[in-house]
């Protein structure tokens, strides 16, 4: 079995495409979590590195056009399947009929993000050994600055089953991500071309300002420290609580 902290230590300060190599040499059954947005560059990387290359979405119902249309254009360059997961349809007929259509501004995002990201997620996750995520520290000061390149998920982590979660980018900027992007000539979502940076669900992301973090354009009427969907809800728990593997 895999010792995470031993792993953690040895990969902590190598470049992305390293600690991607070694990820999918350690595990045959691991895919890539891709949001539509700059996290590309994972695809970049791995197409080259592995012909077994798993990547999955999780399709809301709430994307915008353009991360659709994105979508479509990463599963064409890069000749890749792409396994798009879909939530519960009960689930969400349930929601929207008891609460509407925008009841996260209301009420706030948990519930909405439960049902359309989460319960997918989870039921993905219980398929594989690892997953490898794009999130990085500089995404959110408030909830993301101890985000290690590799961990046990102990959110999703099956019982007797440690699912291992690996954060490539975790330590790169967001110029690094964007001059691979540029360099590599990957393809990109043309919402970044409109002001937007970091992009999740269209009712839910908007444009930031010059000198506004990037966070600010997500679930703006809430807390900066709730800034998290459930996707990464480890990152909520301080470090000293998380179990070691
Ligand atoms: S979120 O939790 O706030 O929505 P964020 O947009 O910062 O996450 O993205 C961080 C990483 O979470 C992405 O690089 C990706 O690995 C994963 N992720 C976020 N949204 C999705 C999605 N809709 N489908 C698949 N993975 C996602
Ligand atoms: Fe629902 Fe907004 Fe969460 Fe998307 S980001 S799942 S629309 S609350």
């Amino acid at each position: 079995m895999t010792d995470i902290e031993t792993l953690r230590t040895e990969l902590e300060s190598q470049s992305p495409r390293a600690i991607l190599k070694e990820a999918l040499a350690r595990y045959d059954n691991i895919a890539i979590s891709f949001s539509g947005a700059e996290d590309v560059v994972l695809i970049e990387m791995a197409h080259k590195l592995t012909d077994n290359l798993q990547v999955f979405t999780l399709d809301t119902g709430r994307l915008h056009p353009e991360t659709y249309a994105f979508i479509e254009r990463v599963r064409e360059h890069y000749g890749i399947d792409i396994d798009i997961l879909f939530p519960d349809a009960g689930e969400v007929q349930q929601l929207v009929s008891e609460k509407g259509l925008f009841s996260f501004y209301k009420d706030g995002h948990s519930e909405c993000c439960g049902i359309r990201k989460v319960n997918p997620l989870k039921r993905k996750l219980a398929t594989v050994d690892a997953w490898i995520t794009g999130q990085r520290k500089d995404q959110s000061p408030g909830t993301r600055n101890d985000v290690p390149v590799v961990q046990a998920d102990t959110t999703f982590s099956a019982p007797g089953k440690t699912l291992v979660k690996f954060n490539p980018l975790a330590n790169w900027s967001s110029k690094e991500v964007w001059d691979y992007i540029r360099m590599s000539e990957a393809p990109y979502n043309e919402l970044h071309e409109q002001g937007y940076v970091s992009i999740g669900c269209q009712p839910c992301t908007r444009p930031v300002l010059p000198g506004q973090h990037e966070r600010e354009g997500r679930w703006w009427w809430e807390e900066a420290t709730h800034k998290e969907c459930g996707l990464h809800a480890g990152n909520l728990i301080s470090t000293s609580e998380v179990p070691r593997s």
